[in-house]
């Protein structure tokens, strides 16, 4: 009997993407019965605020997972890889924001707006995409309605919560030192000081020079639009802000992608928004798209350097569309079609 209110849990309320999600369950009005919030034991005890109550946070345990029909887990991929066996043989789902699953065949990975018919095929674990995949997956699933796809090229700019709550203290820390005429403290979440600076790595290096975050980006993308062959190539940054990840794109068509189509094919994407004013200086940026649920892409413009080519920015919350609300959407997709 499919579920239309669950009992859920969620593991990892505590962090960065948990704290958000409580937010955005909150102003969802998602339908649940039942709420437990996890973490590890050292948040065990600790009050987190959801609608107009307070929920004591538990450490996460099969015990208390029992009961669960929807298991949000945005903790760490040992977590995951942990505790998704007991929660598909309760006959419950997951929904996972790490990258533990992602790339797994019978693992969907979903953006509502996307692909939400993959949830169909679940086998209780469904992974939401890396948080700068998710923008860029929209925006090129829009694209691909006028011409088909042939090349991507992007570069990412990238904001400390997409490390964590940990990171975003590193950054304040450093920034009050620094305002302070202070030395800065040494760096232990970054290999090297974030404030004042831009780290060309996101994640560990691979042998062929890419980092995880940028294979990563390539391989969800291809997944998610099913496009196998999709040449593509990203370079994933750090930079010194708090919210919102920012990217530039190039994308090469295999014919004719003219300038108006492409825009139309955008603005008709659903949560996804064109800000693309550049003779007022309007386009995306972190500090005016922060805390909105949708993606944004603007500096819309023709890539003359190739036959068929388009450039454009685009940003995002990475906690909301990037995690929490996207796994939020899958949820409702779920309930939407009785999968769960
Ligand atoms: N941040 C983003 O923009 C973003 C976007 C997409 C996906 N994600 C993914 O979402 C996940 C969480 O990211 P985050 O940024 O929220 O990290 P975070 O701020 O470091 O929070 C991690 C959370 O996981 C909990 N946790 C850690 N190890 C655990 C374990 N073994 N068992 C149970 N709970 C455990 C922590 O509990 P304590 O507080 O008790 O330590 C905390 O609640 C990661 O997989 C990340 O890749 C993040």
């Amino acid at each position: 009997m499919p579920k239309s209110r669950p009992n859920v849990a969620v593991i990892g309320a505590t962090g960065a993407v948990g704290d958000v999600f409580l937010r955005v369950a909150e102003e969802r009005n998602f339908p649940l019965n039942s709420l437990k919030l996890l973490a590890t034991a050292r948040s065990a005890g600790k009050r987190l605020r959801f609608l107009d109550a307070d929920i004591v946070v538990e450490e996460t345990t099969e015990a208390a997972l029992k009961g669960a029909d929807l298991v949000f887990c945005s903790a760490t991929s040992a977590a995951s890889r942990q505790y998704a066996p007991f929660i598909i043989g309760e006959g419950a789902v997951m929904i996972d924001d790490g990258s533990a699953f992602r790339m797994q065949a019978n693992v969907p990975l979903v953006i509502p707006e996307v692909n939400g018919e993959d949830v169909e095929w679940h086998e209780g674990i469904i992974s939401i995409p890396n948080c700068t995949t998710t923008p860029l997956a929209m925006a090129l699933h829009a694209m691909r309605q006028v011409a088909p796809l042939r090349r991507v090229t992007v570069a990412t700019y990238q904001a400390t919560s997409g490390t964590g709550a940990a990171a975003v203290e590193e950054l304040r820390s450093q920034l009050a030192a620094f305002g302070r005429g202070e030395p800065i403290p040494l760096p232990s979440v970054y290999p090297h000081q974030i404030a004042m600076n831009v780290l060309p790595q996101v994640d560990v290096f691979g042998e062929d020079g890419y980092t995880a975050e940028e294979a990563k980006m390539r391989n969800e993308t291809r997944k998610i639009l099913h496009l196998d062959g999709l040449q593509f190539s990203a370079t994933c940054a750090r930079v010194p802000t708090i919210v919102g990840h920012a990217e530039a794109v190039h994308v090469e068509f295999t014919g004719p992608a003219p300038l108006a189509a492409i825009r139309e094919a955008l603005s008709k994407q659903a949560g996804l928004v064109v800000m693309d004013d550049p003779a007022n200086s309007v386009y995306p940026m972190p500090l005016n798209t922060a805390g909105d649920d949708r993606a944004f892409v603007g500096r819309l413009r023709v890539d003359e350097s190739t036959d068929y080519g388009i450039a454009f920015w685009c940003v995002t919350d990475n906690l909301r569309k990037g995690a929490a609300t996207n796994a939020i959407q899958i949820a409702e997709e779920l309930i939407k079609r009785g999968r769960l």
